[in-house]
């Protein structure tokens, strides 16, 4: 699967036209620079439109379940101020993580950022009626018209669901529609869907701590033309706390890693299959980490065997 640095070869997508046209229309009326362009950062496409996305996310689980204190908001405002800046796009959120849709909803839009990002949500309720409910106050709560990829939370009533969100596609509420799973219990029912359904997206975990996914999912994913989100890349966070308790290998620098963060996401880049990692963060500090694994080369398949070896004697 190709991979590029920075915008696709087709040319600008209409989101970024529109923010274009809308940076020049402040420059024309009011006279104000527009906000500098975000750095690019090595993407990957969308195989069932071939849109390029960056290949580091955030997610929110957890980390954006604040109240609205500025003690809380303000650390969060950082982490989004940066992640654009420095052209990451995709947020994953869902209903189930608290108030983490509305606030991450809340910071886009005051940064000026929501036309840039691109929102991942969920459903993760059962009934037709009550999936379109939870859909529609997805929307209200990121503060967007369009979602731009609305995915079935854990297979929860997925076969209710997906009529659904094929009819929003259609009506361009949404612009992609998936399912997600976090757990290998559900590999099987997540592999029959991939297998009976058309999808654009499958967010599952896999990581050094978990790397199952990569026996039959990621595979199938990639020949059914489907693009992947990792999620749980450092195990929840366990994995990585406790590997980082040795030192990093004095190897790990050749691969470009220099910490053990960007040691797990290198390892999951590395992937083809993969589209877009999207580790859970509300630290400045590690976002930063996390955004330099998409720096540099990717591991060959040797040096992701001996980093492997190197996790699983750490962790
Ligand atoms: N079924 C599903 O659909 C499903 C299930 C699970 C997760 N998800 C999505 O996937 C996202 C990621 O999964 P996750 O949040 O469960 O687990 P994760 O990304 O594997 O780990 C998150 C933990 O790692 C820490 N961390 C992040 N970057 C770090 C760094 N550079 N150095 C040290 N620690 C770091 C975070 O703490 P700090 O905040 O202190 O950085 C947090 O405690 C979620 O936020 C959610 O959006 C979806």
């Amino acid at each position: 699967m190709g991979e590029q640095i920075g915008r696709t070869s087709e040319g600008l997508s209409r989101r970024e036209t529109l923010r274009l046209l809308s940076a020049a229309a402040a420059v024309g009326i009011f006279g104000e620079a527009p906000s500098p362009a975000p750095a690019a950062m090595r993407a990957r496409p969308i195989p069932s439109t071939g849109e390029t996305l960056p290949v580091v996310g955030i997610g929110t689980w957890r980390t954006f379940d604040v109240g609205s204190s500025p003690s809380e908001r303000g650390p969060l405002e950082e982490v989004v101020a940066l992640f654009r800046e420095r052209g990451g796009r995709v947020v994953d959120s869902s209903p189930m993580y608290g108030r983490s849709e509305g606030v991450v909803g809340e910071i886009a839009q005051k940064l000026g950022a929501t036309e840039s990002l691109f929102f991942a949500t969920k459903v993760w309720t059962t009934g037709r009626e009550a999936g379109i409910e939870q859909m529609e106050r997805s929307a209200r709560e990121l503060r967007t018209r369009r979602i731009d990829l609305e995915q079935v939370h854990n297979l929860v009533d997925v076969r209710t669901h997906l009529p659904t969100l094929r009819s929003w596609k259609e009506q361009g509420r949404i612009r992609y529609l998936g399912i997600t799973h976090y757990s290998s219990g559900a590999y099987a029912d997540v592999e029959q869907l991939l297998r009976s359904e058309k999808l654009d997206f499958l967010q599952i975990n896999y990581s050094l701590a978990e790397p199952e996914a990569g026996d039959r999912l990621l595979p199938l994913a990639a020949e059914r033309g489907i693009a992947v989100l990792v999620n749980r890349p450092f195990g929840g966070g366990d994995a990585l706390r406790r590997a980082s308790r040795t030192e990093l290998p004095g190897w790990a620098a050749e691969l470009g890693c220099r910490s053990w963060a960007q040691l797990f996401l290198k390892w999951i880049l590395a992937n083809p299959a993969v589209t877009c990692v999207i580790p859970g963060t509300g630290r400045r500090r590690h976002l930063e980490d996390n955004l330099g694994a998409a720096e540099g080369s990717l591991p060959d398949e040797s040096a992701r065997r001996r980093m492997a070896r190197a996790a699983a004697a750490a962790m």
